[in-house]
């Protein structure tokens, strides 16, 4: 099977030297590749910048704001069999880029910030994919509700949910907790580390992805 992942944090620039980002340090997306390559998968993983090793035998195409991810993403999806979405993609992203390092002057100054393309919710609309796809969902209120809602209006097969406002799990840590969402069920998978976490995501993934090619084998 070709799996495309998408991980790590987007860099969006404001001037030659600076950039707002976020805390995402791309471990949950990374695991999520090495576990499918050592299932023998196919992995492309689209990454913004991290300082994590790339897993072995997995292709890598580095990336730094949200729309070089977007046009990578628009280039590979459609040879690919799941893709999943593991990116902490900035929304917004500063309107215009200084051609030179903003200098110091007032005491305060207002940054106009545009949003950015959603590659997820492009996937299915303007990118015509139609294999098995799988979001995430950062939340810190109403997890279940939140990612329900994006696995619609995205039109996703699954949402791996998980809640931010929990220092010890999620961003920037090594261990998770998660909720699965899918249209029928939701499976919760408790606290444990990125890497059995991924190996677990990993399995399920590739079960409801046969089981979408073949509805017979739900059964
Ligand atoms: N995502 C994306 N492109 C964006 C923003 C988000 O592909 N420009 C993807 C993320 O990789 C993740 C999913 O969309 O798989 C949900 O991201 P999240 O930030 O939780 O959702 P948003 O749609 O941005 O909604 P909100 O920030 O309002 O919760």
């Amino acid at each position: 099977m070709k799996i495309l992942i998408t991980a790590g944090p987007t860099r969006e620039p404001l001037d030659p030297v600076r950039f707002l980002s976020n805390r995402s340090s791309g471990r949950m997306g990374y695991a999520l590749a090495k576990a499918f390559a050592l299932r023998k998968d196919h992995v492309l993983l689209i990454s913004g910048p991290t300082t994590l090793p790339i897993p072995d035998h997995v292709d890598y195409i580095p990336v730094e704001s949200a729309q070089e991810m977007y046009d990578e993403v628009a280039h590979h999806l459609n040879q690919m069999d799941v893709a999943i979405f593991c990116a902490a993609v900035a929304d917004y992203t500063p309107a215009t880029i200084a051609d030179q390092k903003i200098k110091k002057s007032e005491d305060t100054i207002t940054i106009t910030l545009k949003k950015t393309p959603d590659i997820l919710g492009s996937a299915r609309s303007l990118m015509n994919f139609g294999g098995y796809l799988v979001g995430f969902a950062a939340e810190t209120e109403n997890l279940e509700a939140n990612a329900r809602r994006k696995l619609e209006t995205k039109l996703c097969d699954m949402i791996i949910a998980n809640d931010v406002s929990q220092v010890v799990i999620g961003f920037d840590s090594h261990e998770n907790e998660v909720l699965i969402v899918e249209a029928a069920e939701n499976t919760a998978l408790p606290r444990d580390s990125k890497e059995h976490l991924a190996r677990h995501i990993a399995e399920i993934i590739m079960l409801r992805s046969r089981q979408k090619n073949d509805p017979a084998a739900r059964s």
